[in-house]
């Protein structure tokens, strides 16, 4: 009901309209997003790689539903390649694609986009940049599960999300397991019933460490993407009791969200990653974080008065 309450709030227009008038992002939206361009974001990402964190960037810029606006996708990345690579920051640096924004709605359909994404994994790749696919509604998942698996027919290392609160995740990730994929393992944020997914907290911790223990006994490298320190701990020890050394797993959280414990995470020897959104399109991820944490309220509060 509260977050229902905010996310109307954040998307009423004069709230919008005040927090987005500046032409920057403010202190408040910026500890979120990494910046309006690639410039801005590989500046972010290496200050965190100077405190010990990877990072994953992703691009922020809509879902197109021309061929234009999906090309325009792979030029976006190929300038983020580009930027990582004049930076210095190859080994170890990752981005993050979504196949809506390769064109997945356009008329080329999910053909189109994966030929789009596998012109992107080759850039990333000659760069020594590595590539997760996020995961989006429960309508995308199969397809998501397609246009990875034929990437990675090219360029195995190409990792996916996979969502723990649906019914199906623990035998996607047997299946994943089975054949070495890197497997980053979120909650799941797109909502979905009862007849799809598991709905309460508890159910979706419990399928979360379910799944975690499959991809650690299997051969996946498994990318831990929570800022529950319940579940990071119970990946922790899963790893430790597997015998698997820091390299062999990864733990990943978001930009500004509990940056105390990404920075503890990392000195404590961990493989933390930080994934930094950027782009014109920020502010419904700007919202989306607000909305996760009642206390951050205050932060949207702040962002209005000095926006
Ligand atoms: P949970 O929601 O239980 O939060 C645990 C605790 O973390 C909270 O109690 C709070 O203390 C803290 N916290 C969480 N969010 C906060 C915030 N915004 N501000 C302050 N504190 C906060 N989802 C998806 O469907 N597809 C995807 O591809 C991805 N990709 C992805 C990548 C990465 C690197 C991460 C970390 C997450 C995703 N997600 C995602 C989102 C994911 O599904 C989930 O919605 C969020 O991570 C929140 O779930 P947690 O596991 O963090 O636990």
């Amino acid at each position: 009901m509260l977050k229902r309450v905010v996310r109307r709030v954040g998307y009423a227009g004069p709230v919008r309209r005040t927090i987005t008038s500046s032409s920057g992002l403010g202190r408040v939206t910026g500890r979120f997003v990494g910046g309006l361009d690639e410039v801005s974001a590989v500046a972010v990402a290496q200050r965190l790689r100077a405190q010990g964190m990877l990072t994953t960037l992703h691009v922020r810029q809509g879902n197109p539903v021309d061929e234009a606006g999906a090309d325009a996708h792979v030029e976006l990345y190929r300038r983020l390649v580009a930027q990582h690579v004049e930076a210095g920051l190859r080994e170890g640096s990752e981005i993050s694609l979504k196949m809506a924004q390769f064109g997945l709605l356009a008329p080329g359909g999910l053909d189109g986009a994966v030929e789009r994404m596998r012109a992107t994994v080759a850039d990333a790749y000659a760069a020594g940049i590595g590539v997760t696919v996020d995961m989006e509604g429960i309508e995308e998942v199969d397809v998501t599960l397609d246009a990875v698996c034929r990437l990675r027919a090219d360029q195995p290392d190409v990792g996916i999300a996979i969502q723990a609160y649906l019914l199906r995740s623990e035998a996607d990730c047997h299946a994943l397991a089975s054949t070495g994929a890197r497997v980053r393992l979120v909650k799941g944020a797109y909502g979905a019933g009862p007849d799809v997914a598991h709905t309460t907290r508890a159910t979706v911790d419990s399928a979360y460490e379910r799944c975690l223990e499959i991809l650690f006994a299997g051969g996946a490298y498994p990318m831990v993407a929570s800022h529950d320190l319940r579940m990071v701990e119970a990946a922790r020890a899963m790893a430790r009791e597997a015998g698997k050394g820091r390299d062999a797993y990864e733990i990943q959280m978001l930009m500004g969200v509990r940056t105390q414990d990404q920075v503890r995470l990392a000195a404590a020897g961990e493989r933390l990653r930080v994934y930094v959104p950027y782009g014109p399109d920020w502010y419904g991820w700007f919202v989306n974080r607000i909305v996760e944490k009642p206390s951050n309220v205050r932060l949207l509060a702040h962002a209005l008065v000095s926006p």
